[in-house]
């Protein structure tokens, strides 16, 4: 079960806002909120002061509409060829960067015109500065701008690009990043076009890059108590965050496995003495790593690390509850296990998951599968 705190989730996009000042605050939620939920976090953020929502796909944002969720949603791509149609009934606000894609909103906008929304599609910009992901050339945004607003079925609502090293505070290449925007922006200045809402900063940007808050931040990993990167930390920039996610399983099973005998798939981990061994219904198609066991995984029973042992195989895992001896048994079936989240004075978090897999919060979380339950609460239990 994963058990998603929703007042964790509020309290953070509160205190990254204070951060943020007057500045319209973003709250990502794409990925299905980085594997939290993306309705219950929208909701939430917006409980928090979120004054927009992003998303990566359009059936995201229809998602969060369907569910009720109102405010600007912004589409941090452009919609695929076919989908204009549902960005503009949905009110969605692409972010655009190619002549193809203008024409083809402009052309949906004009077909499905909206009496109650003109221009009936806003859409935002992007500039790219540097990532080289997506975004049209610097050179390319002034047309680019004026081919938008020359359309009375659009409107730009902001300029905007991506920050590729924001986590690595001291790096001189996000300066530049946000000159070659304020460049692009100033031309359009010039050239008598309002840009709207300038914004370029993900949560490491709004946490370490100042000048990077422009008119608003865009938070992914913060909002969910995660920090953007193990050596970034946002309580050194004073936000308290608070982790919103708990991964929690119940001991299956529980036996004695002899000394000198191997256990799991390939038999890769050997007892040394006769141990008490517990089995935890979840396994890589849960999203814990097949490799987790091997680089020092361990979960949460009883107060107590008990380390993986063996690999983790489809739908489940074993680990080490120590040396027979002790009477009664360490753990008993039905005991609850933490994979990720508190019990007692330990905690497991996703970041060590992330390290010890050469990896980042950001795919511990994202990587936890939908056959998993969410269950969204206020607070903890
Ligand atoms: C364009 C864009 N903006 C903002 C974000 C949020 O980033 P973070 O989760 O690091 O805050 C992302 C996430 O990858 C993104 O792709």
């Amino acid at each position: 079960m994963v058990y998603v705190d929703t007042a964790a989730i509020t309290h953070n996009v509160q205190h990254l806002r204070a951060l943020a000042g007057t500045r319209e605050f973003c709250a990502v939620v794409k990925a299905d909120g980085y594997g939290h939920g993306a309705v219950a976090v929208a909701q939430a953020a917006q409980r928090g002061g979120a004054t927009w929502l992003a998303v990566a796909l359009v059936e995201e944002a229809v998602e969060l509409r369907q569910a009720g969720v109102s405010g600007p949603i912004l589409l941090l791509s452009e919609p695929p060829p076919g989908s204009e149609d549902l960005v503009v009934v949905h009110a969605i606000v692409p972010t655009v960067y190619s002549a193809g894609c203008i024409a083809r909103l402009s052309a949906a906008a004009t077909a499905i015109a909206d009496p109650d929304r003109s221009p009936p599609c806003e859409v935002h910009l992007k500039v790219d500065t540097g990532m080289h992901r997506v975004g049209a050339q610097p050179a390319e945004i002034l047309a680019m701008a004026a081919s938008i607003v020359a359309q009375r079925s659009l409107s730009l609502g902001g300029v905007c690009t991506h920050l590729a090293m924001a986590d690595v505070p001291d790096d001189t290449y996000t300066g530049g990043q946000l000159l070659i925007l304020d460049q692009s922006v100033r031309a359009l200045i010039s050239a008598g076009i309002r840009p709207g809402i300038v914004h370029a900063a993900n949560s490491a940007g709004a946490l370490a890059h100042p000048s990077a808050r422009l008119d608003m931040v865009r938070c992914g990993i913060a909002i969910y108590g995660q920090d953007p990167d193990a050596g970034l930390a946002a309580a050194s920039y004073a936000v308290q965050l608070r982790p919103a996610l708990e991964f929690i399983s119940a001991v299956s099973h529980v036996k004695v496995v002899a000394a000198g005998e191997r256990i799991s798939y390939g038999l890769q981990h050997r007892f040394s003495e006769d141990s008490w061994v517990a089995t935890i219904p979840v396994g890589y198609a849960d999203g814990v790593p097949r490799r987790l066991s091997s680089v020092g995984g361990s979960v949460l029973i009883g107060g107590y690390r008990r380390p993986m042992v063996g690999r983790v195989t489809m739908d489940q895992l074993m680990v080490d509850c120590g040396p027979v001896g002790t009477d009664p048994p360490p753990v008993v079936a039905g005991q609850p296990v933490v994979l990720l989240g508190n019990q007692g004075s330990e905690s497991v978090t996703a970041w060590e998951w992330a390290n010890r897999l050469d990896t980042i919060a950001y795919e511990i979380t994202c990587g936890i599968s939908h056959r998993v339950p969410r269950v969204h609460r206020e607070g903890r239990s």
